[in-house]
């Protein structure tokens, strides 16, 4: 009995460690950004559109990238600009930006560059982290979101 008690607190705590290094490796805050595997949509090419491609193209390419922009937006957007779209309060609730080509600039704006204050990162830039397909991918994700 005592034997068998022992094993169990041993086991019980080898639980616990493994729980903590995991913990450290998985839960700590920066999640890294991930790459959008964004096959099938048009190339964009170099230049940066003025207005979302994908949503002036319509059709089908509008609603892959809706697809493909929503797990672009859960990998990347979503631990501050809440799940679905729907802030949580941390950051800007983004279905309220404004639609088509104004709310399209700013959106490149911002996504490219980040936002930073007093010389820290509140949102990182994503230009070197996602293409432009991506980014428009995601776009029009947002955007058609029920408001
Ligand atoms: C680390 C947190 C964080 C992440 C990750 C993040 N953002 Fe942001 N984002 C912010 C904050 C904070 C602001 C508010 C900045 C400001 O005051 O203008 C913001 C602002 C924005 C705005 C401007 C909103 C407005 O109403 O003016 C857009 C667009 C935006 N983010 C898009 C994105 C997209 C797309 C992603 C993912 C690719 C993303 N953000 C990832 C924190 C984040």
């Amino acid at each position: 009995m005592a034997l068998a008690g022992k094993s169990k607190l041993v086991s019980t705590l080898t639980g616990i460690v493994l729980a903590a290094v995991f913990g450290v490796v998985h839960g700590h805050g920066d999640v890294q950004p991930q790459a959008v595997d964004t096959e099938g949509l048009e190339a964009l090419g170099e230049e940066y559109a003025e207005e979302n491609p994908y949503r002036l193209a319509g059709g089908e390419q509008y609603d892959l990238a809706v697809k493909i922009g929503a797990s672009g937006y859960n990998q990347n957007c979503a631990r501050c600009h809440g799940l679905e779209a729907i802030s949580g309060g941390i950051a800007p609730d983004l279905r309220m930006l404004e639609d088509g080509m104004f709310g399209d600039e700013w959106w490149l704006e911002r996504v490219r560059k980040g936002y930073s204050q007093n010389g820290a990162y509140k949102m990182p830039p994503f230009e070197t982290l996602l293409s432009q397909e991506a980014i428009w991918a995601i776009r029009s994700y947002v955007e058609t979101r029920p408001k």
